[in-house]
């Protein structure tokens, strides 16, 4: 079967169907409503996000959903039951936590996320790569915020399923996250095909600000000239959930409005920071750096100012130095 039409979308709906009816239903769904509580979620924003729970035990999934070794077979395929490969032993792969169901663009369930409702490890789990999801591709919450918002403006870039959430929560509801994975050029894509300007806002932490990094140069190869990527940086400490249950949704906003870095800024203050151009040695340095990124850029009037700040930064005139390639397509 094409990926069209493929037997895992029903399992998978059905696996989503199932995980919601035990949030409402399950002996200990006070445990993950509690849970739920606590996070500051209502039951509006469960039911919009279809977040569910996956009951303690191995083979409450499996034993709903597969009366068969070839129905059986399907969950493995759609991730949502694991089989042992030296025992042959089947399980549910979600086992006691809080579920996010991931959907793609046309709304399907195509794979979910867990959460544990205490303290042990892997805090998250998420559903492997199956022939209809594909992390590098798919972006959490995409399909709600769509759901949400007739015109989408701008879209925001969060670390993690509670973030989109909690902003939701709270009235942001054009928030996404990639999920578990780095932000590629085919995320990227996919978002300015939606709108012409995107907002990272990662976590106020090191991993945070190395994944903003990163994010920056996923970004170059596809800036054309109109589009705009900014970057917030967070009080250290805080992710987008706890800040925004902090402080609110105006405060919030303006944080988003007023102290958010167009990525050209970000791009010389971070490489200022390892050349700082204060010698001529930091400036060569600091052009040697700029150079090869700036080159990336696709938009050639950005291309163009970007340059012509290099070189007021360096006091160089660019045009002694060998023109770096033009730009081309990814080179991931
Ligand atoms: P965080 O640890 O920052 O998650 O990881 P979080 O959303 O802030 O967690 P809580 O619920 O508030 O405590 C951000 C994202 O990284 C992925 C998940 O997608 C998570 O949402 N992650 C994190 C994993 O895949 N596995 C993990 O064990 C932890
Ligand atoms: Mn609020
Ligand atoms: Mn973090
Ligand atoms: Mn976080
Ligand atoms: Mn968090």
């Amino acid at each position: 079967p094409t990926r069209q039409d493929s037997p895992l979308y029903p399992v998978l709906e059905n696996a989503a169907a199932y995980y919601r009816q035990q949030l409402r239903q399950h002996a200990q769904r006070k445990r993950a409503v509690d849970y739920l509580k606590q996070r500051g979620l209502s039951g509006h924003i469960a039911k919009l996000y279809d977040i569910g729970f996956a009951p303690p035990g191995w083979n409450n999934l499996m034993g709903h959903l597969a009366t068969n070794s070839s129905e059986e077979k399907l969950l493995i395929e759609a991730g949502l039951v694991v089989e042992n490969p030296d025992s042959g032993k089947r399980y549910d792969r979600f086992r006691d936590r809080i579920t996010f169901p991931i959907h793609d663009s046309r709304g399907r369930v195509i794979g979910f996320g867990g959460r544990v409702l205490g303290d042990d490890k892997p805090k998250y789990l998420n559903s492997p790569e199956t022939p209809v999801f594909h992390k590098g591709r798919e972006l959490y919450g995409l399909y709600e915020a769509r759901l949400q918002n007739r015109q989408l403006e701008d879209i925001l870039v969060v670390e993690g399923y509670m973030d989109v959430i909690a902003l939701a929560q709270h009235g942001v509801t054009n928030a996404v996250a990639t999920l578990g994975t780095a932000t590629s050029e085919e995320h990227l894509k996919r978002l300015f095909r939606l709108v012409n300007s995107v907002v990272f806002c990662f976590d106020g932490d090191n991993a945070g600000r190395q994944a903003a990094w990163r994010a920056l140069q996923s970004c170059l190869p596809v800036l054309e000239d109109g589009r705009h990527v900014r970057f917030m940086f967070l009080p250290e400490g805080h992710d987008p959930d706890s800040l925004i249950r902090q402080e609110g949704h105006d405060a919030f906003r303006a944080r988003m409005h007023h102290q958010a870095q167009p990525l050209t800024e970000y791009l010389f203050r971070h490489l200022a920071e390892e050349a700082p151009p204060d010698s001529l040695e930091g400036k060569a340095h600091l052009a040697t750096l700029a150079l090869p990124l700036i080159e990336q850029v696709p938009g050639s009037l950005l291309r163009r100012l970007l340059r012509q700040s290099l070189q007021e930064r360096t006091g160089m005139d660019l045009d002694d130095l060998r023109p770096g390639p033009t730009p081309t397509a990814s080179t991931e």
